[in-house]
């Protein structure tokens, strides 16, 4: 994911990038970087996989699929439609210089595959080409992390234990020597997105016109009041936060649909769309156990269903924090809590401030109608975690507020 903050326009007659601009932009960029790659091949685009951050397209190559993504001068497509950089014609001339960048976006998430491709861990998947800022990736087929804890709840333990022994490599100690400076995806990291997001004026601004174009009055007033407070108390509770730097890397964008198992759920996983970044592991974790929470957030599978992923959901968490005292765990689960829920307003208000005319994922769209919910709850674990002295009391109403909003 990447930032979307609003701009404020100047002038009134700006002209903003329009969506139809956009996507037959991204799309000719994708069937222009095919061709150079694989000169001779037919190409086509088959199905369209909605995203806020880039334009993604399934797209026959020759005789095979393969997936196309592209962004447009990094940033979000959220933030690109608002104007964040400019207007249509300023985007097109300012992307053109971006593409030849060696450390565009996707170049980064190029190389951060290839780097994993010569581990042993992960297992990712595989970079088929890239070109002017266009990446192609072979498909891996098979049930995601998401799919699998729907059908199989009581799992949720061992599944998560599969996929952070991926992980394990990255969450050693010197494993950011894996990677540049360079190198690394930055745009991921949680505390980093809340913070340009929620800055200053546009931050204030952002949160008012949260909604506007998706939410009914009363939901969306709802909303923007709980906003307000999550994230005043939000930027406090980050001042606890330990360094963000470490020697230690975060997979990035850990979430159910970048987890896919296609050798069935016993097998080992493959991971999706890296966005390695210098954090501690528990920034995964992190954004494993929010993004789980709004998966379930938006499927809403029932009472048992919901019980047994969020207790698997504990289990596994609190058995990364087995070994450390009482104080060590105090402020390890402070950390994880203030990284779960900014990282869930992060993304929340991504989906609430998009364009109408963009087309969300199906878990973003169903997320908008559960808006005043999702923000209920943060709003009632980070009151909680205000409070110094209780950080087990904070875990335990988070567990169980995240129940009741996932069911
Ligand atoms: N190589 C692949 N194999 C299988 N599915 C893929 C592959 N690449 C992308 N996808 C599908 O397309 C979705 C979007 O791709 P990706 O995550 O790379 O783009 P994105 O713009 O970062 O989207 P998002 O912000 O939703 O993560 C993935 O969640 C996954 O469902
Ligand atoms: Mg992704």
């Amino acid at each position: 994911m990447t930032t979307d903050v609003y701009a404020v326009p100047t002038q009134q007659d700006f002209a903003l990038p329009g969506i139809a601009d956009v996507f037959v932009h991204a799309a000719t960029q994708i069937h222009r970087a095919a061709a150079e790659i694989w000169p001779g091949e037919p190409v086509s685009l088959e199905g369209h996989v909605p995203s806020v951050t880039g334009y993604v397209h399934r797209a026959r190559v020759g005789g095979r699929t393969l997936y196309a993504k592209t962004s447009i001068l990094g940033v979000s497509l959220v933030s690109l439609l608002r104007g964040t950089c400019g207007s249509w014609p300023e985007v097109r001339q300012a992307q053109e210089k971006y593409v030849t960048q060696p450390d565009g976006l996707l170049a980064r998430e190029a190389a951060q595959l290839r780097v994993l491709n010569a581990m042993d861990r992960p297992r990712v998947c595989a970079v088929a080409g890239i070109r002017h800022g266009v990446i192609f990736t072979e498909p891996v087929t098979g049930p995601s992390l998401g799919e699998l804890l729907l059908v199989q709840p009581g799992d949720t333990h061992e599944l998560l234990t599969s996929t952070f022994a991926e992980l394990r490599p990255l969450h050693e100690p010197g494993a950011s020597l894996h990677l540049g400076p360079g190198g690394v995806i930055g745009e991921r990291s949680i505390a980093g997105t809340f913070l340009r997001k929620f800055n200053g004026l546009s931050g204030a601004l952002y949160i008012d016109r949260l909604g506007a174009e998706r939410c009914e009055p009363g939901p969306r007033g709802e909303t923007v009041e709980l906003m307000l407070r999550n994230v005043d108390r939000l930027r406090r509770l980050r001042m606890t936060l330990a360094a963000a730097e470490g020697p230690t890397l975060a997979y990035g964008d850990l979430k159910p649909e970048h987890v896919v198992f296609p050798d069935g759920p016993d097998g080992r996983p493959v991971l999706l769309d890296p966005g390695l970044l210098r954090a501690s592991p528990m920034t995964d974790l992190a954004k494993l156990i929010s993004r789980t929470v709004l998966f379930l957030a938006a499927h809403r599978p029932g009472a048992e269903t919901a019980s047994h992923v969020v207790g698997g959901l504990q289990a596994f968490a609190e058995s990364q924090v087995v070994g450390l005292s009482g104080c060590e765990r105090g402020v390890v689960l402070r950390g994880l809590l203030t990284l779960w829920l900014m990282d869930t307003v992060n993304i929340l208000t991504t989906y609430l401030s998009a364009p109408a005319a963009l087309p969300l994922p199906a878990l973003g769209s169903a997320l908008v109608d559960r808006a005043v919910p999702v923000s209920a709850f943060v709003d009632e674990v980070s009151e909680a975690l205000a409070n110094p002295a209780v950080e087990w009391v904070a875990w335990e109403l988070a567990l169980s507020s995240a129940f009741l909003v996932a069911s």
